[in-house]
């Protein structure tokens, strides 16, 4: 018995994430597309994963190129994160400013942060790609991060969470 897609989905709606586009480049085009499903693996060796649906354009981009980038989003991106989220993928980079990281992909300029990678291993997961990938450069800067949380972007500028409420403390 498995639980119903629906209640599936509302549940994974309530995970609080940060949003990102990965890019890749392979045979002189340049794509990017908007995860969320992006995560840390380990530091020794610094390893991420990515799941990336098999139909998406950026798919077999990966698996040719071996390459990807995370960017991760500041608050003040989220018209980049819509706009890489649909449409034509060749106009996606049009007006955005990046230059080309160690991984031959794009990492594009104002973001938070970004970890650039090579593919190191693949695993089919139904529909998806884990993409998981070694982290060739890494980059930060202070700002606050776009948020997603019930299909909707988020500020969560909104203070910490580990400051004392009523007893919980
Ligand atoms: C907030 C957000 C998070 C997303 N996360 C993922 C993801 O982790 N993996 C994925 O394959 N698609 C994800 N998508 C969907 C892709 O961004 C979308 O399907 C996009 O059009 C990629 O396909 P394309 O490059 O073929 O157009 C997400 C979309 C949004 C709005």
């Amino acid at each position: 018995m498995l639980a119903s897609t629906d209640d599936f989905r509302a549940a994974m709606r309530r995970f609080a994430t940060g949003v990102a586009i990965v890019t890749t480049a392979h045979d002189g085009r340049i794509h990017g597309f908007t995860v969320n499903a992006f995560a840390s693996v380990s530091a020794e060796p610094p390893t991420v994963l990515i799941c990336v649906n098999r139909e998406a354009t950026a798919h077999p981009l990966i698996a040719r190129s071996q390459r990807f980038c995370v960017n991760i989003l500041a608050v003040e991106q989220r018209a980049l994160a819509e706009r890489f989220a649909g449409g034509e993928p060749r106009s996606r980079f049009d007006g955005v400013a990046y230059r080309i990281g160690p991984s031959g992909s794009p990492v594009l300029d104002g973001t938070l942060a970004f970890v650039d990678c090579a593919l190191t291993e693949e695993l089919t997961a139904s529909t998806h790609t884990i993409f998981l990938g070694q982290v060739l450069e890494a980059g930060h800067r202070e700002g606050e991060p776009l948020g997603y949380f019930d299909r909707t972007y988020r500020d969560f500028a909104l203070g910490r969470a580990d400051e004392p409420h009523g007893d919980g403390a």
